[in-house]
């Protein structure tokens, strides 16, 4: 029997996001579900209970029954006391539950048999996880709405412009912290035309921002700032003085910044005093990310907006709410994904497998049993980014190799001593014609690879794409079968010939015009 899906209006004071979307509903219901919405759960969000209806979905007006009426609850804040004691006995939950920082209501919902996917509990690390990552899909919309909130306080552009009326210089804004919210809000500000500066304890994260249009500024002290899983761990006396020195810096040249730092299981560092704060320009803004966990800078408000020494230093906490709809999309559709992962046989019912890694990280309670926390998935899926710092050290252990071991001394000197015999056969052999050929054969092979590994694996698609464009040498041959004799001696080839050379340049248009457009496509997937 197909399971029903429940999604309850938010009850957080100022929370406008709501756990699904109508374009979800249509996909949960492909999926075999059966879906509930509260009447009004996404009005906040644009979402009109209508719309809902239009994708398949039944509104029920009030929680009472519709918590009552799901299998499935998807919440996106922490429920309340109140809401778990609508839930249903053996329910489950799907939603943030922070479990380290809610005991009491982990025991509610142990207490009501229930099974919870906490999906903050997600091991983000698998590869596989990525789709369902919803801390990542919502800092990367509050990343961005930081930067829209700097833009509505400072007031002057972002982007430097020369006009009738004189030169205006574009905004200095820095960034500190570049985990995925500071990414999201380095694309951001460097969109919109600002110069952009950024700093982080993980000196990782220098060629992200990079990549995103930023600068990245050190800070003079050797010190690793990883404190395993991607994130950072308190740093040093040293280190925190030296970052303070740069820091006090940059304040005095920027007009904007935009903190982001966070420190799992700590509160936020404090990155920014009252005394950087005095000296910015008049009419500069701070927007503290972190003002719910503390906040990066002294003076900042949690959830104000307020004015000090004439800096604007925003601290709204709700930034994925005044981004409801985006931040909703986004959300319903990692919890789609997961359902996805939940329901491999597309009928409706879920199946908590606790031997896949990434539901084992997300189950917290199982049938009423505490499962938090989940051992570390066996598996250290973080491949992608070793692949991405050093695209070229990896030929110079596989190209000799065999299997990527490192080859010999001996083994390498007899595959060299073995193909200077060849050669010497091939020469003393060979008619003089193929020779010739033979030799730009290799020198090709070589440049060809010597130009492919020395590329960052993640271009090699357009670069074979483009390359098999121009390696359509074949059109020559066909060319010059149907043009007519360059010399009196040579005949016009025969009529079937003829279209033998029509139907080659046919195909090599193809392989060649084609390997332009794959080449483009991929190309723009990496220009922004
Ligand atoms: P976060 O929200 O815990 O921290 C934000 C940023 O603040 C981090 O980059 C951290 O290094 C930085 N920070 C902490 N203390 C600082 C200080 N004193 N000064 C300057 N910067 C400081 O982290 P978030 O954004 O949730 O993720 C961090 C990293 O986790 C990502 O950059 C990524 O490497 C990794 N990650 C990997 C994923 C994957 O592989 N699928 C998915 C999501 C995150």
């Amino acid at each position: 029997m197909a399971l029903m899906i429940g999604i309850p209006r938010e009850t957080a004071a100022g929370e406008k996001r709501v756990a699904t979307v109508p374009e979800v509903v249509e996909k949960l219901i492909k999926l075999g579900f059966k879906v509930a919405v509260e009447s009004g759960a996404g009005d906040a969000a644009n979402f009109s209970d209508d719309a809902y209806r239009a994708a398949g979905a039944e509104i029920i007006v009030g929680a009472p029954k519709l918590w009552a009426a799901s299998d499935i609850v998807f919440k996106v804040v922490v429920p309340t006391p109140e809401e778990v004691g609508l839930m249903r006995e053996g329910g489950n939950l799907i939603g943030f539950i922070w479990p380290a920082q809610n005991p009491e209501l982990m025991q509610q919902l142990a207490a009501k048999k229930a099974t919870v996917l906490a999906i903050d509990c997600l091991p983000r690390m698998l590869s596989r996880a990525q789709k369902m990552d919803a801390l990542t899909s919502q800092a990367g919309v509050a990343g961005y709405r930081a930067v829209i909130e700097a833009a509505n306080v400072f007031g002057r552009f972002f982007n430097g412009q020369i006009t009738a009326a004189g030169k205006v210089p574009p905004a200095k804004v820095f960034i500190a912290g570049a985990g995925v919210a500071g990414l999201a809000a380095i694309g951001t500000a460097a969109g919109l035309g600002a110069v952009v500066r950024a700093n982080d304890t993980r000196a990782e994260v220098a060629d992200q921002v990079k990549s995103l249009g930023g600068e990245f500024v050190k800070v003079e002290y050797e010190e690793e700032g990883g404190g395993g899983g991607g994130y950072a761990k308190v740093m040093s006396e040293g280190f925190q003085q030296a970052q303070r020195d740069m820091y006090a810096k940059q304040a005095k040249e920027v007009d904007i910044i935009i903190t982001t730092a966070l420190i799992p299981g700590k509160p936020a560092p404090r990155l920014i005093t009252a005394e950087m704060v005095k000296s910015m320009k008049p009419g500069s803004v701070i927007v503290d990310m972190a003002a719910e966990r503390g906040g990066n800078c002294e003076l900042t408000e949690p959830g104000q907006a307020v004015v000090k020494h004439g800096v604007t230093i925003v601290g709204y906490t709700d930034l994925n709410s005044r981004l409801a709809k985006q931040s909703s999309t986004l959300y319903g559709t990692n919890l789609f994904r997961l359902t996805e992962e939940l329901c491999k046989t597309k009928d409706g019912i879920i199946n908590v497998n606790m031997e896949d890694d990434a539901i084992r990280g997300l189950t917290v309670i199982k049938d009423g049993v505490v499962t938090w926390p989940a051992p570390a998935p066996k598996l250290p899926a973080a491949a992608a980014k070793p692949a991405v710092a050093k695209p070229a050290a990896a030929p110079a252990a596989h190209g000799h190799g065999g299997g990527g071991a490192p080859a010999s001394a001996t083994t390498t000197a007899s595959i060299f001593g073995a193909a200077a015999v060849l050669f010497l056969l091939i020469g003393a052999y060979a008619p003089a014609a193929f020779l010739g050929h033979f030799t730009v054969f290799v020198l090709a092979c070589f440049v060809g690879y010597m130009v492919v590994w020395n590329v960052t694996p993640a271009l090699h698609t357009p670069l074979m794409s483009v390359t098999n464009a121009i390696s359509s040498i074949i059109a020559i041959g066909a060319l010059v079968q149907i043009a007519p004799p360059l010399s009196a001696g040579l005949d016009r080839p025969d009529g079937w010939i003829r279209w033998l050379a029509v139907a080659g340049i046919a195909l090599t248009a193809v392989n060649m015009f084609g390997g332009f457009a794959v080449t483009r496509r991929m190309l723009s997937m990496f220009r922004k």
